[in-house]
Parts: C-alpha cells; sequence; structure tokens
C-alpha cells in the first residue's frame, strides 16, 4: 500500500552529516536508486498521481531532477525539459537568477522547448528553501506554460520552501519530509 511504500522509501535514503560543508546534513538519494524497489515506488507515485492530469510537460532541474524527472515523463507520455545551470545548454535559452543564503544562482531552459498552454510539472529531489522551484516555475510561466504543482522526495520543512511556494501560487507534493 501506499504508507508501506513511503517508508521504504524513507529507509532507502541516507544523511550524510557535515556534507558538503561543516553542520549541512546531506540528503543522498544515491542510495535509493541502488533498491530497485524503492526508486520504482518512487517513480510510481508520482505516475500514479499525475497520469490522468494532462500533463505535457516535466520539467526536471539539474542535477537529481534529470534521474526522477524522465521516468516519470515517459510513463505519463509527457516531454521532458531540462533546466540546466549556465552556459550548459547549447540553442537559444532564457534564464532565471535567484538568491541564495550567499551570492546568487541561476538556471535555464531552451527557447521552444515550452508551448504556451503547456501544463508543466516540476521535479527535483529536494526542496530546501524553494528558491530553485520559484525560479523554475519563473521560466516554464515566462514560456507561456502553466505550472500544475512542484513534485519532489524530499521536503526540508524548517527552510519554509513550501511557504514560498504557496505565495507563488503553486502547491508542493513530496514523498518525505
Ligand atoms: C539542491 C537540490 C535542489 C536545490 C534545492 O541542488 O537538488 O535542486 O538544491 O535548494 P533550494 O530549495 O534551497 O533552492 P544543488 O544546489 O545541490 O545542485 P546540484 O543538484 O547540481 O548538485
Amino acid at each position: 500500500d501506499h504508507d508501506s511504500r513511503i517508508s521504504g522509501i524513507k529507509s532507502a535514503l541516507r544523511v550524510i552529516p557535515h556534507f558538503p560543508k561543516p553542520g549541512i546534513m546531506f540528503q543522498d538519494i544515491t542510495t535509493l536508486l541502488l533498491d530497485p524497489k524503492a526508486f520504482k515506488d518512487t517513480i510510481d507515485l508520482f505516475v500514479e498521481r499525475y497520469k490522468h492530469e494532462n500533463i505535457s510537460v516535466i520539467a526536471g532541474i539539474e542535477a537529481r531532477g534529470f534521474i526522477f524527472g524522465p521516468p516519470i515523463a515517459l510513463a505519463i507520455g509527457a516531454k521532458f525539459v531540462p533546466l540546466r545551470k549556465p552556459k550548459k545548454l547549447p540553442g537559444e535559452v532564457i534564464s532565471e537568477k535567484y538568491i541564495l543564503e550567499y551570492g546568487s544562482d541561476c538556471i535555464e531552459m531552451h527557447v521552444g522547448a515550452v508551448k504556451f498552454g503547456d501544463r508543466a510539472l516540476v521535479v527535483d529531489d529536494l526542496i530546501a528553501t524553494g528558491g530553485t522551484l520559484c525560479a523554475a516555475m519563473n521560466l516554464l510561466e515566462r514560456a507561456g506554460a502553466e505550472v500544475v504543482e512542484c513534485a519532489c522526495v524530499i521536503e526540508v520543512p524548517d527552510l519554509k520552501g513550501r511557504e514560498r511556494l504557496r505565495s507563488h501560487g503553486k502547491p508542493l507534493y513530496v514523498l518525505v519530509e
């Protein structure tokens, strides 16, 4: 059932303390990928939620959104659009800068990948502050897509990412906190 799949996913994840910096508890999804049942359950839970929502685009965020996004896209018959770090995409791009605790970051999307009226789901492994997902939604909306929801495997609740998405007017769906 649903709850036993969620607990299997939770136990397949691991936390690496003090990576990449002292004090950071790194949420590592690579152990989930080593467990074919837990990995499949992860994809299946997303597919079950989104298969009847007329989603035409899965937008995956570099890097780990590229692991979870494509199998969902294939299963629901949507196109997959990679949102990448700057200077990685070869064609014409639109960019969205966003502010981090220290400094700023940027993600880019190919012009023409998304069309007016597309219905998009944004996929990533984890939401912390929600800054990355908000930048992703801005890119998709600038291209004329309607963002249906953001979906992540893991939520770090104390960083208020969910509230930030709510102030953007979009729901967040996560499998584990
Ligand atoms: C992590 C994670 C999300 C983002 C979430 O990526 O995979 O993409 O941070 O943080 P936020 O909610 O505060 O925006 P990371 O910066 O580690 O980049 P990487 O996936 O390329 O390693």
